[in-house]
């Protein structure tokens, strides 16, 4: 055992309606977890209250972004703050798709990790830029997501995918501290799926999984969820 808690994002993208998210959080509400695995899901900003309303599972709730720092004159924007103010303790932070769609760079994702807290939830593939502005590591949960993963249905192999979780936490060791190279959990995502979960969740540094289109099947979120170790 790593001591660390297997972690469980289902990141529900630009998905969902009122009436299909209701369906969504029904199925959760009326299904098993393991005890072991910590889960967190993340709706659009507009259904967050609706989820967060109705959810009665030990499921916590996580923004897929969150602006750089404190509010004000910043339209369309929504502060880590104003997050913490409706209850929601995680914010997911540099998501491949915002990178790839909104033009975020290491320098906003990492000012976005230093603007609060709330830096709970961090999507970071370039660690570089965040050591020396995570406020506390302790809060950050890191997932490895390679692009090409993502939204294709072709999910790494377990050797593959431990070998990036390896060097991410070797390079945690050498660069921020032994200490958090310990208990910082580095979570796969990528197309996981209940035929793929098992054989990554097997592997010594994976230690949970962020995922997609399989979160939007509550059958599938559980059996993800229940792959661990
Ligand atoms: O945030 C999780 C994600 O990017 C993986 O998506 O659909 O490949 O599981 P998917």
């Amino acid at each position: 055992p790593t001591g660390r808690k297997f972690f469980l994002g289902g990141n529900w993208k630009c998905n969902g309606t009122q009436d299909s998210i209701k369906k969504l959080v029904d199925d959760l509400n009326e299904v098993e977890f393991e005890e072991d695995v910590e889960i967190v899901v993340c709706p659009p900003f507009l259904y967050i209250h609706q989820v967060l309303e109705t959810l009665t599972k030990r499921i916590d709730v996580a923004a897929q972004n969150c602006w750089t720092g404190k509010g004000g004159a910043i339209t369309g924007e929504i502060c880590a703050d104003q997050l913490v103010d409706v209850g929601v303790k995680w914010v997911v932070l540099g998501h491949a798709e915002r990178r790839h769609f909104m033009g975020e760079t290491n320098s906003m994702v990492s000012r976005k990790a230093a603007g609060s807290n709330l830096t709970n939830g961090v999507v970071c593939d370039q660690l570089q830029a965040l050591v020396s502005k995570v406020p506390d590591w302790i809060q950050v949960v890191l997932a490895y997501e390679p692009v090409w993963a993502v939204g294709t249905g072709k999910s790494c192999t377990p050797e593959q995918a431990q070998e990036v979780h390896f060097s991410m936490r070797e390079w945690i060791r050498k660069n921020i501290s032994e200490d958090v190279a310990s208990y910082v959990r580095i979570i796969y995502g990528g197309s996981v799926s209940s035929s793929t979960c098992n054989g990554l969740a097997r592997q010594p540094d994976i230690d949970g999984f962020f995922v997609g289109s399989a979160a939007l099947n509550t059958k599938e979120f559980v059996a993800i969820a229940n792959s661990v170790k």
